[in-house]
């Protein structure tokens, strides 16, 4: 079978991480789609209007080295609320759901909008605290000047601004196995995401 499994949950919840190991478990393609919204939303900080940036994003500014700063990610999160937006990106992320070796993609609406089809789907969330920690410390170990209290409140307002907002609001699909991971290793979610998803389908993992 083509496998496809959906991950959706809040800012630093651990969405990318437990769909890296996923990917790698059932040998599976990985999308980071919050990428796709970093990279609309660091167009517009040069002055591109958000649907022309969305509509002419090429690979390279997927890979732009400044993507995951606290001003990107915002930007991501203001342009992310426009319909058009969403639209102009939404082909990609179906067609890369649909690739044949299958897939896992990340994001806040890919259970309920991009892949309400898949197999699998995860909400992958934490406590504000836990997960302002997790950010914080990704942000001050890569250089960043930070603290946790101005991190703690970016997430609290671009979870806001996500969860609120009319065009796709983050939120757990129906279907959706919800995973607190406050209080877990990583290897401790990853180990009970991937027993979910044999049970679920039957797919046993490689490694
Ligand atoms: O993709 P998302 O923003 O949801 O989160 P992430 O980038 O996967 O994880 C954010 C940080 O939390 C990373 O540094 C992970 O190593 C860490 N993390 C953790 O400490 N415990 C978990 N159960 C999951 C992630
Ligand atoms: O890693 P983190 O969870 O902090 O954020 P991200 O997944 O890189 O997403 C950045 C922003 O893009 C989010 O705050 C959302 O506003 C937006 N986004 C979205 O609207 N829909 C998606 N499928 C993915 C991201």
């Amino acid at each position: 079978m083509r496998l496809t499994i959906a991950i959706d949950g809040p800012a630093a919840a651990g969405k990318g991480t437990l769909s890296r190991a996923l990917a790698e478990a059932f040998g599976l393609a990985h999308l980071d789609t919050g990428l796709i919204y970093r990279a609309t939303g660091r167009r517009t900080l040069d002055g591109t209007p958000p649907l022309e940036a969305a509509q002419t994003l090429s690979a390279a500014d997927l890979e732009a080295d400044d993507l995951r700063t606290p001003d990107v990610a915002r930007a991501a999160s203001v342009v992310a609320a426009l319909p058009e937006v969403r639209a102009a990106l939404v082909d990609f992320q179906r067609a890369f759901a649909r690739r044949s070796g299958g897939a896992v993609l990340d994001g806040r609406d890919i259970g309920t909008v991009i892949c309400p089809e898949a197999e699998v789907k995860f909400f992958v969330t934490a406590s504000d605290q836990v997960r302002a920690e997790r950010r914080f410390a990704e942000l001050r170990d890569s250089g960043h000047e930070v603290t946790l209290d101005g991190v703690l409140k970016d997430l609290r307002e671009r979870d806001a601004r996500d969860s609120a907002r009319a065009a796709a609001p983050m939120m757990p699909a129906e279907d959706a196995v919800v995973l607190d991971t406050s209080g877990l290793a990583i290897d401790a979610v990853v180990a009970e995401a991937i027993r979910l998803v044999t049970e679920k389908t039957g797919c046993q993992p490689a490694t």
